[in-house]
């Protein structure tokens, strides 16, 4: 049993309450790999950002749950090393799907679970959500829950066919599961495809525009919920540079899409307190390692290639921090 505590990480707690009121959101960066974690702490330490370093189901099959808390570990000191004496870093189970993961996670140094019950029918996903709730408290860890459907990549995203949240049910689920924060679907998804072409419009360039986030369903839950912590998933805006640059360099993206800056920044300044990035850090990754090996055929050590493809994400880390979240200077 490890409590976060000792591993110098907070929850998210007293974050979200400043973000709230200060008009910001913390960025909410997932993390696979070395070069990730110390991508997102050298941006969150530049820029004087509180961050939330979020571990999926993947990730932790991917690169082991103990190794992972240890990079957690290993971010707090490294932040201190890089001179920020107060460092705000939640360590954070992404998409938790059952009880016992989220146990795990707990018992094992994490300061915040997502319990992700969306699924499921709503009184199960209350009731699990509670469960998990009843856990975490009592060992001060704070959970996010979600009501409402991210729209998949082949889903229709829509006011008719609505998997958005339910506004009318947020004070009965918020109340009963106890949940620290709530994941609403407004029109984001996960990935770098979120709209079928056939749901955008094209620019003068023949770019995509997506549709815009359903502001009033936002505005209608923070009605209901005033000051309650908001968290949106899905939020890469799949920047057009990095899907070029894959494309020019033996990658094939055709018609990637993401969410524009300006409607998260928007979203920052509400109730939204949370902004989930995650397939952002994976294109600016590709795209400096396929340019990279694009250019340079003959290098052959991790080391030329993982350098410019982590100085490519902290740029892309520091960039949301600053001119799109609004975290920065806020430690
Ligand atoms: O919400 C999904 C995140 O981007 C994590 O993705 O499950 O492939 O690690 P993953
Ligand atoms: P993106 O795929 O838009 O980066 O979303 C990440 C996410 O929501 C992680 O939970
Ligand atoms: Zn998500």
């Amino acid at each position: 049993m490890v409590n976060y505590k000792e591993l110098g990480l907070v929850n998210t707690k007293d974050m979200f309450a400043k973000a709230v009121k200060g008009g910001y959101a913390i960025p909410a960066f997932n993390f696979n790999t070395m070069e990730q974690m110390q991508a997102i702490v050298q941006a969150a330490v530049k820029t004087n950002s509180p961050v939330i370093m979020q571990v999926s189901k993947g990730a932790r099959n991917y690169a082991n749950g103990t190794i992972l808390r240890y990079m957690a570990q290993g971010a707090v000191e490294y932040a201190k090393e890089l001179g920020c004496k107060n460092p705000q870093i939640v360590l954070h189970l992404d998409h938790g799907d059952s009880f016992e993961l989220c146990k795990d996670c707990i018992d094992n140094g994490f300061s915040s679970v997502m319990i992700d019950g969306s699924h499921l029918p709503y009184e199960e996903n209350i009731a699990l959500t509670k469960k998990v709730v009843e856990y975490a408290h009592a060992h001060d860890v704070t959970v996010e829950a979600e009501l409402g459907v991210l729209a998949g990549v082949e889903d229709e995203v829509s006011a008719e066919h609505s998997t958005y949240t339910k506004p009318e049910e947020v004070v009965d689920f918020s109340t009963r599961t106890g949940c620290d924060s709530l994941a609403i679907s407004i029109g984001t998804s996960h990935g770098a495809y979120k709209f079928k072409p056939e749901q955008c419009t094209r620019n003068a360039e023949g770019k995509l525009v997506p549709p815009p986030l359903a502001f009033n369903v936002l505005e209608a839950i923070e009605k209901q919920l005033p000051g309650f912590p908001i968290v949106l998933h899905g939020s890469s805006s799949v920047p057009q540079d990095e899907v070029d640059t894959i494309n020019a360099n033996g990658g094939k993206l055709p018609d990637a899409v993401g969410i524009p800056e300006e409607q998260l920044r928007k979203a920052s300044k509400s109730a939204v307190c949370k902004i989930n990035i995650d397939s952002d850090s994976r294109l600016a990754m590709t795209a400096a390692v396929r340019k990279y090996f694009n250019e340079h055929p003959d290098h052959f050590d991790p080391r030329q290639y993982l350098k410019p493809a982590r100085e490519n994400m902290q740029k892309m880390y520091e960039h949301k921090i600053v001119n799109v979240l609004g975290s920065n200077d806020k430690l």
